[in-house]
């Protein structure tokens, strides 16, 4: 028995220990709150910023001004970031269509930066610039007046941008702008796990290692900087792009038809804005142009990947290699996790662990066409090898690396790591390994530092295809750094998080802003010889700095590795990203929970990366963490066989999600193989949108995208469009378990018509509701007026055994008319054919057009064209043996037919062709 003294005694002790706990959390708190306290403080009794004078003004209607600080009579100073008292304004047309709107110091002395490659620079698109020919106008505040600025667009008055009636403060470290937000829906403003159009909040932008659903509470931004949006105004239906290029911490308050302000701890005020039309595909496009494009994937990385942390040993490997073989699963990767590495060390591969007999048997390198066998790099030999099954290799490399390891060893030896500020030595973290370093990839010798890893992970026996690089926000497991000789006191100082940097406004909120990353002082290399700057007059570029743009240069380290590595179409696969990656690398969407919500969410991230230039993106299908179930997992494949880039994924802890695991529920695998047949029908339909767009543009877009002028297309944000050809209706809900079917709806916009891709049936505008068994593929529409080329003969299970025949499904629309465009490549996995063919200045594009033409006894006639894209356009040969022409209108019924071609297919091997085709209904 425990008497009652003894009760009182526990009791008292506990109330203690839950006061002392209390007492240390406001106390973390306080310390942190008092930091946004000095910025308002300061904001209490601010002055303003008058316009002083009107420098200069050319006939384009660019023009610079110099602005002045009017001290606010009570204004109290803020000693940590002093106001920035004298600023010049530079307003510069760079297309009718496209302008800048910059504040700086007088003599642009603060660190930015430039504006050439790799970064986002004004592409020289328009010779003759005239004032009269620009969409937009702007205005200013008389001299002496307290400063503004506004740009509306001149057909409309729409308002673009309006700091009118709203305050600016520029201060060292803290500089506030703000704009009005009438009568408007934005998109962007990522990296975040949310809705498409973007709600009420507060949005942090610092690139973090999170899995946060983010509604507008600061601290929630996940692995990417991406301080772009997209505008639509509501009433006159127009679109626009703004882009704050300003690459410091920042936080985003956004009140829906009100305004928009930006909290920027640093560098300058930098707008860059593309006015587009009621086409949101047009400012997009010039968007991506401003940050240099993005690249085209290799063609095999657009068939299925499977993946999982946890895949122990190649044994585990051959498992599921075996095990999709037998199913007849079709996928191209197998992907190995940080598994594979000997003890989580970067450019390692734990032989003990993972025989490099099997995994030569699992991965093939390349497809060898004149011997249509598998040949593989092997110490410099080629080998042939006659299995059909081979997949390839796509695996993790980590940013951080291991203190113990040889790649430290060298990055020492050349001086690469990012340098701390406290210790005057590499600074060190912790990542998977333990305590690692982080390559500083401004440093002149971090390239090749970097190439050389990669190098040593290809001298195996066995070489990467795909190169994915993960934790590269940097993630530190530890916030800011590890100091060796770390006293009590800094301990207690550190859980207190009094030692977190001091700022006048912390962008996160309440998160520490050093939060499992790296220390804000820590230095990069200061030089003319910089990769991604060179800061010539001395300034030492620190993680403040540069943050938001590790991953960036990462991302362009890994690229350069891979070129000097032989790869000619790169797949790089990179969690933080920024302005201007796409160039470079492609992106999954990172960690996620195994539920409905996930999955929903995952649908307008992705539409969020094709408008950051990022097209060839994915989630993990099945989710990341905790376990799926079988109806979720079964949903999320049927889902991601449309996405960009699919793949499985699966944490290490979690129980496995391979489509064919669920023993007790077959309708997964059954499924899976159904959805997945249909990607691979689609592939290079699909494949060939990217080409296409040759860098610029979305691929997998919103429904609103194509019906841009009808309100209610904006609500249904998990229905999406694969260009402007086919709209999938995902089931991303529980559905009724004992019926194994759910109940979902699919909405038609107004003058909509589509017809299922299944069967053909006509959908017409509205919302039309059915169930989806559990057991189905992807429910999926083909836009009326349409063409679309599949091949539909046999279960191709690895992209490079597609041929070069294919089925065209020609939609008629109310004229009978149809359009589309193909490929006129005849290999696809050769990715020297693909650049020599249809990449930059190459064409490899055609466009097809079907008209079709009722005549008597109830015969059908199809003319097709066939119009090379360019002038440039380039033949091999391809052939069309089915067509299937749907939306045949007679009076009384509306036909499909199918017209096999096989014994005489279409043969496109040049320009204008025509042919005629004649059916009876
Ligand atoms: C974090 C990545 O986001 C996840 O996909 C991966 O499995 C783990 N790191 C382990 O490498």
């Amino acid at each position: 028995m425990i008497s009652k003294s003894k009760i009182c005694l526990i009791l008292t002790s506990l109330l203690a220990v839950l006061a002392a706990v209390g007492i240390i959390y406001s106390f973390k708190f306080i310390s942190i709150g008092t930091q946004g306290h000095q910025i308002d403080k300061f904001i209490k009794h601010a002055g303003y910023y008058q316009l002083k004078q009107i420098e200069s003004q050319s006939e384009d209607g660019s023009f610079t001004a110099t602005l002045n600080w009017v001290k606010g009579k009570r204004e109290k100073e803020l000693r940590s970031s002093p106001v920035v008292k004298d600023l010049r304004v530079t307003f510069k047309v760079d297309a009718n269509d496209e302008c800048q709107f910059k504040i700086t110091d007088l003599n642009d002395s603060r660190f930015h930066l430039p504006e050439n490659e790799p970064y986002p620079f004004t592409k020289q698109r328009y010779a003759n610039k005239q004032k009269e020919f620009n969409l937009f106008e702007t205005e200013i505040s008389q001299v002496g007046q307290k400063f503004f600025f506004e740009l509306r667009r001149k057909s409309t008055q729409e308002i673009i941008f309006s700091t009118k009636d709203f305050p600016l403060y520029f201060t060292d470290k803290y500089i506030e702008v703000t704009t009005q937000m009438k009568d408007s829906m934005i998109f962007g403003l990522g990296d975040r796990r949310t809705d498409f159009i973007l709600k009420s909040g507060k949005y942090s932008l610092w690139t973090r290692d999170a899995a946060d659903v983010d509604n507008g509470t600061p601290g929630k931004e996940i692995y990417g900087f991406h301080p772009m949006y997209l505008k639509r105004d509501i009433a006159n239906n127009q679109f626009q792009v703004t882009l704050f290029r300003n690459y410091y911490g920042m936080q985003v308050d956004y009140e829906q038809n009100s305004h928009l302000t930006y909290k920027v701890i640093g560098g300058n005020i930098d707008f860059k804005f593309f006015i587009g039309d009621s086409n949101p595909e047009t400012s997009i496009k010039l968007y991506h142009n401003y940050i240099n494009g993005w690249i085209l994937h290799p063609f095999w990385s657009s068939g299925f990947h499977q993946c999982r942390w946890g895949y122990k040993n190649s044994d585990m490997l051959m498992d599921v290699w075996n095990n999709y073989n037998k199913y007849g699963i079709p996928f191209d990767s197998l992907w190995t996790d940080i598994d594979y590495m000997y003890k989580y060390q970067d450019f390692t591969i734990d032989f003990e662990r993972f025989n490099i007999t099997q995994m030569q048997q699992i991965y093939n390198l390349q497809f060898c066409k004149q011997t249509n066998k598998i040949i593989i790099f092997f110490f410099n030999a080629f080998i042939v090898r006659s299995d059909p099954k081979g997949v390839h290799w796509s695996s993790i490399v980590d940013v951080g690396i291991a203190l113990d390891s040889d790649a430290a060893e060298k990055g020492l030896d050349m001086n690469v790591f990012i340098q701390s500020a406290k210790t005057n030595q590499s600074l060190v973290g912790k990542v998977w390994p333990g305590q690692t370093y982080y390559p500083d990839f401004n440093h002149p010798n971090s390239t090749e530092f970097w190439y050389d890893g990669l190098k040593n992970l290809s001298s195996y026996g066995i070489s990467q295809d795909g190169i994915w690089i993960d934790m590269n926000e940097f993630s530190n497991f530890v916030a800011g750094e590890i100091v060796p000789s770390q006293s009590l006191i800094e301990k207690i100082k550190y859980f207190l998080a009094i030692d977190q940097p001091t700022l006048p406004f912390n962008p996160l909120g309440l998160e520490r802003i050093d939060h499992k990353t790296l220390s804000l002082d820590s230095k990069h290399y200061s030089g003319p010889q910089g990769i991604l700057f060179n800061s010539s007059n001395g300034h030492v570029p620190t993680q403040y700095d540069f943050h938001n743009l590790n991953g960036f240069g990462e991302g362009i380290a890994t690229y350069k590795a891979a070129q000097k590595l032989g790869k000619k179409l790169t797949f790089i696969l990179s969690r933080s990203t920024a302005v201007g990656s796409g160039k470079y690398v492609q992106h999954w969407n990172g960690d996620g929970y195994s539920n409905w919500e996930y999955m929903k969410l995952s649908i307008p991230s992705i539409m969020n990366f094709n408008m950051y230039g990022i097209p060839f993106n994915g989630d993990d299908i099945c989710g990341l963490m905790h376990d799926a179930t079988a109806e979720v997992c079964a949903r999320w494949q049927q889902l991601g066989s449309l996405y960009p880039f699919s793949r499985n994924h699966n944490n290490n802890d979690a129980s496995s999600q391979e489509p064919y695991v669920f023993k007790d529920h077959p309708y997964v695998l059954s499924s899976t193989i159904k959805t997945l047949n249909v990607r691979y029908q689609l592939l290079k339909f699909y494949y060939h949108l990217f080409v296409k767009g040759n860098g610029l543009g979305t691929i997998f877009r919103p429904l609103f995208w194509s019906y841009p002028s009808d309100d209610k297309a904006y609500v249904y944000e998990t229905q999406f469009m694969i260009g402007d050809y086919l709209m999938a209706a995902p089931v991303v809900k529980p559905g009724n378990v004992i019926k194994q079917s759910t109940n979902s709806c699919v909405y038609i916009p107004k003058g909509g018509l589509f017809y299922n891709f299944y069967d053909f049936t006509e959908f017409k505008e509205g919302e039309h509701c059915y169930e989806v068994p559990f057991d189905s593929t992807l429910p999926l529409y083909i836009k009326s007026g349409k063409i679309v080329h599949i091949q539909d003969k046999q279960k191709v299970l690895r992209s490079r055994f597609l041929d070069n025949t294919f089925t065209l499904m020609i939609a008629l629309d109310e004229n009978n008319f149809a359009s589309g465009s193909m490929l006129t490549i005849d290999d696809y996995n050769s990715d020297e054919n693909i650049i020599s063919n249809c990449v930059d200045n190459q064409n490899c594009v055609v466009d097809l057009f079907a008209q079709g033409k009722l005549s008597e006894n109830n015969m059908f006639q199809i003319n097709l064209k066939i119009e090379q894209e360019t002038e440039k356009t380039t033949f091999q040969t391809i052939l069309i043996d089915k067509l299937v022409v749907i939306g045949i209108k007679t009076n009384d019924k509306t036909y499909y037919k199918t017209i096999d071609l096989s014994e005489n297919p279409l043969i496109i091997n040049r320009n204008n062709l025509q042919f005629d085709v004649q059916f009876q209904l």
